[in-house]
């Protein structure tokens, strides 16, 4: 633990929010770049805040040097003023009702690995403020509900940079003494956390969008010039968002000119500043011989997401960083909406309710649980989790339903209407809701209080003489770190009932739906009670319950399903998630039997059946196949099963894996030939990128998952699927194929001295050799690597670490290389000699110091030692505390890991 001399940080709290004493109207900065450093001028035109009782200015500061303090133009006596590691603290009784400060602070952007405030990516400067990063660049009022109107000029040398950016519009562009002066301004008042600066040398594609008001606004993309041909899609993206806020939201973009600039070295995926977005290459850039259809699918979401910030985020934003969810939950809802409307419907929400289960259940389940409005934290920057976001976007989507689309549109009106240019909280939110629809969202507001994932226990009866059917539903919420004793919540339960001869119509008795839906087949049931029974008339058989369809809440269920009745839903039910789930709870069961020791053979071989079926049905949706033949995410598995020893769930899927295929390999591989045929027609007719391509893709790859599974006395068969991949690897149209091919290739080749290890050898240089200088594919490579079970994957990473391409600065290939390791190796991450956990240790520990942001992410496969199996939990908790007895750990890594290692106390 932390030395006695160094207290542990201090928890803020919700409860303890006042409102700021001082404001700041007008910030007028200017950035002087030298090398080596910048002096940044601010000049700060503030008031007091008559309705606090006056108390001394103490403005946030970090790693800064004063060089200037000056108070309405003189220069502030040492007495008057204080400061400390955190602060600048000026007293009260110098200070007027309103008044100027300049100050002079000297920063060093190079030395700056923590990449939060001014930094340096490769020989670009940039910022990157929210949370609490505007604090390092110079004094101020580091909070979100300060808003000021932002003048902002970027000083260098001239000729130096050709790209000085900031917020707002270029308001001069001139020569003083030899040096370039850009001036911007934002007319729209902001938090400092939405400031942002760009210096460097950049190219960029140019659009116009004319907004629905006739507005010309300029677009500008700027990347490296090397990049230019990538950022079509992108641009793509980002008109088709600024006509989707229009048209489905009403929202129109307020400034001439909105522009995005991408940068390699950065800690998440992308960053809102107003009117200036600053990306994580990753998230902008996209090509076909590059970037995979998944990578695409990212850009697109990701352009419209921080897009959507401008509304959700910037003209109404959050109070506190307890609120983040109010922008964050809301705008990952909108672009997921977004992304439904672009591409498939059903297949984004299955994909986005799988990778709820998978990750945010585990959060939620785990010491760092915590509500959508977390009532305390140590460091916001641990709370930009997947319950913020992702279960924020679900409640959000629970009262756009509940509301119906109509509703939710004018109570969205009037969100934005009665909060512009505030800073808002998610009570404000729900009011408007309540007020716009008049439904009473009283019980509803616990999903902002409480933690952990409510759990469903659904019983029936059936009564033959009434020709009743009556579901009963159990809920309950378990306890979790720190919270005991939870309320029965509003949960929106969509249901159908299966019969032989489809879905019955559904009359109930008494109880009526929230809003009625224009099908008679299914209903929304409100559970409210931590008991309830729903009756259904006039059913004339015992049906199938088709239950929580469209995931209609993030929730879990439990329903005695037999398997008949799982194969009934997955062949005939009508919604993507049920039948999904169908899958999902089969293979779950199979892989606890096959722990136990049970023979799950035959079970195994009636699924394969149905997919035999359903593989030879060239109506069915492919993309759709793909995700009911993918087998539930380990972390999801765990989750399910815990304690459980993750090896052998590993051992479980490969097995059921191999099961399958050596039912269905023939099959596999003629689908998979038939693919090709069905891609190389969409090809010619320049559909190569089209929704249907993307799905017969994706069902290709899944099936390689079952075919690397092949063993080895189907001789010919594999040599044939060595044959496809080794074709595929060759001759690959674009890289969601050469990199498929590759993994599979590589996952083969583990059997050493075989043909395929020779083959997929030789195609590990060839691919590096091609794409040396493509950055973004070399983190793929890394990350394929990382991921590959073998018996020296460990060893492989650490070799891979002094690769001449690796960089431990740069986060995203430390997310490809050890997260791929730590996340996508359960073979070797979890090997039983605790060698993967102390790897992780180690990098942690060395990350803690040069960014902690990132190495406080990247602890969290240790943080779930509880639901391991004796053993390995004993290891995973020692790797722990060796990371707790480092001292000088930052606030980030300290709050996760003494929250980790303290459950239950
Ligand atoms: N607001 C950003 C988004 O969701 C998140 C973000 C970008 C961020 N960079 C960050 C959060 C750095 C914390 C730290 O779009
Ligand atoms: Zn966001």
């Amino acid at each position: 633990m932390r030395s006695e001399e160094n207290t542990a940080p201090a928890v803020k709290y919700l409860k303890d929010y006042t409102a700021p004493n001082y404001w700041i109207d007008k910030t007028q900065l200017a950035f002087d770049i030298h090398e080596g450093f910048t002096v940044v001028t601010a000049k700060l035109f503030m008031r007091r805040n008559t309705e606090q009782t006056p108390s001394d200015l103490m403005l946030d500061g970090q790693d800064l040097s004063l060089i200037m303090l000056e108070l309405d133009g003189i220069a502030l006596n040492d007495s008057d003023y204080t400061t400390t590691p955190d602060h600048l603290i000026i007293q009260s009784s110098v200070l007027k009702d309103s008044f100027e400060l300049l100050l002079k602070t000297r920063i060093e952007p190079e030395k700056n690995t923590a990449l939060e405030g001014l930094y340096k990516s490769k020989t670009m400067y940039c910022t990157q403020c929210e949370a609490e990063g505007f604090r390092k660049i110079t004094y101020y009022l580091d909070r979100p509900d300060v808003m000021s109107e932002f003048e902002t000029t970027v000083i260098a040398p001239q000729s130096l940079y050709q790209t000085m950016l900031s917020n707002g519009n270029c308001i001069s562009d001139t020569v003083i003494e030899g040096k370039r002066h850009v001036t911007w301004h934002d007319p729209h008042k902001k938090p400092c956390y939405l400031f942002a600066l760009v210096a460097g040398n950049l190219s960029k594609i140019e659009d116009v969008f004319t907004t629905q008001s006739g507005r010309h606004v300029q677009l500008e993309i700027f990347v490296e010039e090397k990049d230019l041909s990538k950022c079509d899609h992108a641009m793509d993206s980002l008109k088709r968002s600024m006509r989707w806020d229009e048209e489905v939201y009403g929202r129109e973009y307020d400034l001439d000119i909105f522009m995005i600039v991408a940068v390699d070295d950065f800690n998440m995926g992308a960053m809102e500043n107003k009117g200036l977005n600053i990306f994580n290459t990753s998230c902008v850039l996209a090509h076909k011989d590059t970037t995979t259809d998944a990578g695409f699918q990212r850009v697109e979401a990701v352009v419209a997401h921080e897009y959507f910030h401008n509304w959700s985020g910037n003209r109404v934003t959050c109070r506190d960083w307890f609120q983040l969810s109010l922008k964050e939950g809301f705008t990952v809802y909108r672009d997921s909406e977004f992304s439904a409307d672009m591409n498939s419907r059903s297949v984004k929400r299955i994909e986005d309710a799988n990778f709820l289960r998978a990750h945010q259940f585990v959060e939620d389940a785990g010491p760092m649980a915590h509500a959508i409005r977390p009532a305390s934290f140590i460091e916001i920057s641990n709370f930009y989790t997947l319950t913020i976001y992702e279960k924020g976007a679900e409640v959000v989507r629970m009262l756009a339903n509940l509301l119906g689309p109509k509703g939710f549109r004018a109570a969205t009106d009037l969100y934005f209407d009665r909060h512009d240019g505030e800073a808002a909280t998610c009570e404000d939110f729900v009011k408007a809701m309540e007020d716009s629809s008049g439904i009473d969202l009283t019980q509803f507001r616990l999903w902002y209080d409480q933690a952990g994932t409510p759990q469903l226990d659904v019983t029936d009866s059936y009564d033959d003489n009434t020709q009743q059917y009556s579901l009963t539903i159990q809920q309950h919420t378990p306890d979790t770190a720190g919270q005991k004793n939870k309320r029965a919540v509003h949960i929106p339960v969509n249901i159908a009932l299966l019969g032989s001869a489809g879905h019955f119509a559904l009359n109930m008795e008494g109880e009526e739906p929230f809003v009625e839906t224009n099908d008679n087949t299914q209903r929304v049931l409100n559970v409210t009670q931590s008991e309830q029974t729903f009756t259904f008339k006039a059913i004339s058989e015992k049906p199938v319950p088709s239950l929580l369809r469209e995931f209609s809440a993030p929730v879990n269920f439990k329903y005695n399903y037999s398997e008949s009745q799982l194969l009934e839903l997955i062949a005939r039910d009508d919604d993507g998630f049920t039948r999904f789930n169908a899958v999902q709870s089969m293979f779950t069961a199979w892989v606890q039997r096959y722990i136990n020791g049970e023979n799950i053979t035959s079970s195994i071989s009636v699924l394969a059946k149905a997919y035999q079926s359903l593989m030879n049905d060239d109506q069915q949706d492919s993309a759709l196949l793909a995700l009911l033949m993918t087998l539930p995410a380990q972390a999801y598995l765990l989750e399910q099963l815990k304690p459980a020893n993750p090896l052998r769930i590993y051992q479980a899927c490969q097995f059921i894996k191999q099961s399958l295929v050596a039912e269905l390999g023939p099959e596999c591989l003629t689908l998979v030939h038939r693919i090709d045929d069905e891609l190389s027609q969409l090809e010619a007719v320049g559909d190569e990128l089209s929704g249907s391509a993307i799905g017969l893709r994706s069902l290709k790859h899944t099936v390689f998952e079952w075919l690397i599974e092949l063993g080895d006395e189907d001789v010919p068969l594999k040599q044939s699927f060595i044959d496809v991949l080794t074709t595929q690897f060759d001759a690959a149209r674009n890289m969601t194929e050469t990199l498929a091919a590759l993994k599979s290739l590589l996952a083969l080749g583990q059997d050493q001295n075989s043909r395929a290890a020779d083959i997929a050898k030789v195609a590990l240089v060839s691919f590096y050799q091609r794409f040396s200088s493509e950055s973004l594919v070399v983190n793929m490579w890394f990350q394929l690597q990382a991921s590959t079970s073998s018996a020296n994957a460990l060893k492989h990473v650490l070799a891979l670490m002094e690769h001449e391409a690796f960089d431990f600065n740069n986060p995203n290939k430390l997310r490809a290389l050890i997260g791929g390791f730590c996340n996508q190796n359960t073979m070797a991450f979890h090997h039983e000699s605790g060698e993967g956990y102390e790897f992780l240790a180690d990098q942690i520990i060395r990350l803690n110091t040069s960014n902690p942001q990132i190495a406080s992410r990247m602890v969290a496969p240790l943080t779930h030692w509880q639901k391991l199996s004796v053993t390995h939990s004993h290891l995973m908790r020692n790797a722990l505390q060796r990371i707790a007895d480092v001292d000088k750990l930052s606030k980030d890594v300290y709050e996760v890991v003494s929250k980790s290692l303290n459950v239950g106390d």
